[in-house]
């Protein structure tokens, strides 16, 4: 049934006894300051919590606060992105930041309509925002969220379909709980991360929901949430080139628009060349090949593309003249220059230089990271 037809008043004192019961300690909720809300909701937007954590750390220490973001130069924040994938987040976020320091005084808007009119804020991430940080009775709807409530109602619309989230978020407005809609939103996403499971079975026999879900009670959970598969991804071949001298390597910058703007990567192009072809390629670039090695096949999956990728190392000698304007990287630089994209993790490897979340852990054991 529809929603408004469900009631989902009487989902609220269950759930949120659950959540005071069952809530994780999460680094953002623990000191839930808007910055701290804001950085964590973009974080999570398409990355799960276990792999945030240590991302999050490390983002707010280094930039502690919205002025720290709003002037962090673009190669470090894309660094410390690194790993995390979807750049253009981050990107975004500093351009708000910027907003934020020039029209907002430096302070996050507790304004929801405000918080809408920056860079990368969207309904979701301003409802998040003003309840969670500000205490302000706006549901927070997500994915997760989508998915638990159409269970909970039997509610057959497809949640892909814009007009069914408008709908499901009115309907929360009209119950969110006085002065606990930062719970409550919370309580609802847990639930969707760790009781009510995407994909898989449920764990309908630990959701406080048992007795009134639609979907638990008539063996429907395989069946919703309905949700129309977004078109199939284009798949892209291409050639990715290791071109070495001694420890250093070669890179390019990407541009500043398009996918993955503004990162490193090593030099790559469409197609699958054989080795002679790859060899020719690196001739063109005025150096000259010693030694060719094909590397493992990769893959990396992007919202809209794949990339089925053919790796070769190839050695070449020493500069000349001509091709002094390459960029040649150190592979100790690697530590906190030229962010790399997660595409490339499969070469990053071989290069034994920490590479996104590695990069963190590996640092604090102490223990350097070569021979882990
Ligand atoms: N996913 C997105 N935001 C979240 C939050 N605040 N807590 C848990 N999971 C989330
Ligand atoms: Fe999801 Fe099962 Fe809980 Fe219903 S009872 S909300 S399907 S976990």
């Amino acid at each position: 049934m529809k929603i408004e037809e469900y009631g989902l008043q009487k989902l609220t004192d269950p759930l949120l006894d659950w959540f005071s019961q069952h809530a994780r300690k999460l680094p953002w909720r623990t000191d839930a300051s808007p910055y701290r809300v804001w950085v964590s909701e973009i974080m999570l937007q398409q990355t799960r919590v276990e792999a945030v954590k240590p991302f999050f750390e490390r983002f707010i220490n280094e930039l502690p606060n919205v002025g720290a973001l709003a002037e962090c130069k673009e190669e470090k924040l894309l660094k410390l992105w690194e790993g995390l994938g979807y750049y253009n987040r981050v990107r975004n976020m500093q351009i708000a930041a910027k907003q934020v320091m020039e029209e907002y005084h430096g302070v996050i808007p507790d304004d929801y309509e405000e918080l809408l009119k920056l860079k990368g804020i969207g309904h979701y991430t301003a409802g998040a925002i003003v309840s969670i940080a500000y205490g302000k009775p706006h549901p927070a709807v997500d994915g997760n969220v989508l998915r638990v409530l159409s269970r909970a109602a039997g509610d057959e619309r497809d949640i892909m379909k814009p007009s069914v989230r408008s709908n499901m978020e009115r309907q929360l407005e009209k119950i969110m709980p006085n002065g606990r809609a930062g719970a409550y939103n919370q309580a609802l996403m847990e639930l969707g991360a760790t009781v009510c499971l995407p994909n898989g079975e449920p764990k309908c026999k630990e959701c406080p929901w048992q007795e009134v879900c639609i979907a638990g009670k008539e063996g429907k959970t395989n069946l919703l949430p309905v949700k129309t598969r977004q078109a199939k991804r284009r798949i892209q071949k291409r050639t990715v080139f290791m071109i070495r001298d001694g420890e250093k390597v070669i890179l390019r910058r990407r541009p500043g628009t398009g996918l993955l703007a503004g990162m490193y990567e090593f030099p790559n192009v469409t197609g699958h060349l054989n080795a002679e072809e790859a060899v020719s390629y690196v001739k063109e670039m005025h150096l000259t090949p010693l030694h060719v090695e094909r590397l493992a096949d990769a893959k990396h999956i992007f919202s809209h593309v794949e990339w089925h990728m053919a790796g070769y190392l190839i050695r070449v000698e020493e500069l000349e003249e001509e091709n002094q304007k390459l960029l040649f990287a150190e592979t100790a630089d690697f530590k906190d220059k030229y962010p790399m994209p997660s595409a490339f993790g499969a070469y990053m490897e071989l290069l034994n230089v920490p590479f996104g979340k590695d990069r963190f852990q590996k640092e604090k054991s102490g223990s350097g990271y070569q021979n882990e």
